[in-house]
């Protein structure tokens, strides 16, 4: 099987990571914090090692603010649903997953905040001029993704930062697609809270992901219950992580997460980026007649491209791929319909080819073949 579906999630995960969860699954998978004996305590410390890793990665110097979730979703909506008010008003754009859009929409449908969503130009960019003049007095909350996950776009976050921070406003940054692709220093880039998941470059298992939360942002917990400690006290602890931790954590996984996240930073992050573009350039070289697809993909933008060819939906030529090729792609609205429709492919969506620490150029001129194929004798398809 060629796997070109990172962006939905990285196969395989790299034989260490699954060697951890194994390793602790069978030796220390204990609660963490809901016991004194030495197999809890090392349950803890392997969170808290984890939680240390992730704030070196983020740029952030409180590692006791990287609170665990379940995903990237859990992660925006316990951000969203966590800061704001009746009353306020969020800037957002068209480029969001539903993660960060559905929540805001059910929100503002119910008349709790009022919403301005951002159009953004063709290069599917969010110009910070935009997110300044959209600024209202009530204007409580910017929330954007930092990468597309149907463009790969790479957002200017400094800048929008800049704005937000100048505004006082609080900056929630969807890094769902970049974190672990590219750099991030959240305090430099004035980002106060930053969700992302484990389970696609940080190369973790499905099942983990975060928030972390910034020294001026408030978040009231949306899941509460127990902590291991603080048992006395009738409501969820103010200290972090516990505040927006209640329940049992996901050990295994977050073991898991551990080994993946060492094994990226011991390549850099800074490599993956060249990586993916290197391989996403051989692709289209390989492509016999890269004219006979519509291209929706940014060359400056993550490692994944959006395509569709004339005379296929796409999900049929996802579907031709996986059966007849043993390529898998992701086809459809990716979750993302309002960028679907400011590229013009909404509802049926595009063809997603998304690559990642195990791509290998073999597989992307492999599935060059399979698109020189399909396309130059469509009706035997
Ligand atoms: N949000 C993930 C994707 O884009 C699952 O495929």
């Amino acid at each position: 099987m060629i796997y070109l579906d990172h962006a939905a999630t990285s196969f395989p995960k790299p034989e260490r990571v699954f060697r951890a969860i194994d390793d602790f699954a069978r030796t220390s998978a204990a609660n963490p914090g809901r016991g004194g004996h030495h197999r809890a305590t090392e349950a803890e410390a392997m969170m808290e090692d984890t939680r240390r890793l992730l704030a070196r990665l983020f740029g952030s110097s409180r590692p006791e603010r990287v609170v665990f979730t379940l995903n990237a979703t859990d992660a925006l909506n316990m951000a969203i649903k966590g800061v704001l008010k009746p009353g306020d008003h969020v800037i957002t754009s068209v480029l969001e997953h539903n993660s960060v859009s559905r929540p805001l929409n059910r929100l503002a449908n119910e008349g709790v905040i009022t919403l301005t969503r951002l159009e953004v130009g063709a290069d599917h960019r969010i110009d910070p001029g935009d997110v300044e003049k959209a600024f209202l007095p009530a204007t409580r909350l910017v929330a954007i993704t930092q990468a597309s996950n149907v463009t790969g776009t790479i957002q200017p976050v400094d800048e929008i930062g800049k704005v937000v921070r100048q505004r006082d406003a609080l900056f929630l940054v969807d890094a769902a697609q970049s974190a672990g692709v590219i750099p991030i220093h959240m305090e430099q880039a004035s980002i106060d809270l930053l969700a992302f998941t484990g389970h696609k470059a940080l190369l973790g298992p499905t099942g983990t992901g975060g928030l972390l939360v910034g020294g001026r942002a408030l978040v009231t917990p949306w899941r509460e219950g127990g902590t291991g400690g603080d048992s006395a006290d009738p409501v969820q602890p103010s200290s972090y992580p516990y505040h927006l931790e209640g329940g049992t954590p996901n050990v295994m996984g977050l073991a898991g997460l551990r080994e993946g996240i060492r094994s990226l930073m011991e390549r850099g992050v800074e490599t993956v980026l060249p990586h993916e573009r290197k391989l996403l350039a051989s692709f289209r070289s390989a492509l016999k007649d890269p004219d006979k697809f519509q291209w929706y993909g940014d060359k400056d933008g993550v490692g994944l491209v959006s395509l569709n060819l004339s005379g296929f939906t796409p999900a049929e030529l996802a579907g031709i791929l996986d059966g007849q090729f043993d390529i898998a792609v992701r086809a459809g609205l990716h979750c993302a319909p309002y960028a679907h429709r400011h590229l013009g492919t909404f509802p049926d969506g595009t063809v997603r080819i998304s690559v990642g620490w195990s791509t290998t150029e073999a597989d992307m001129k492999a599935a060059a073949r399979a698109l020189n194929e399909i396309s130059a004798t469509p009706a035997t398809f």
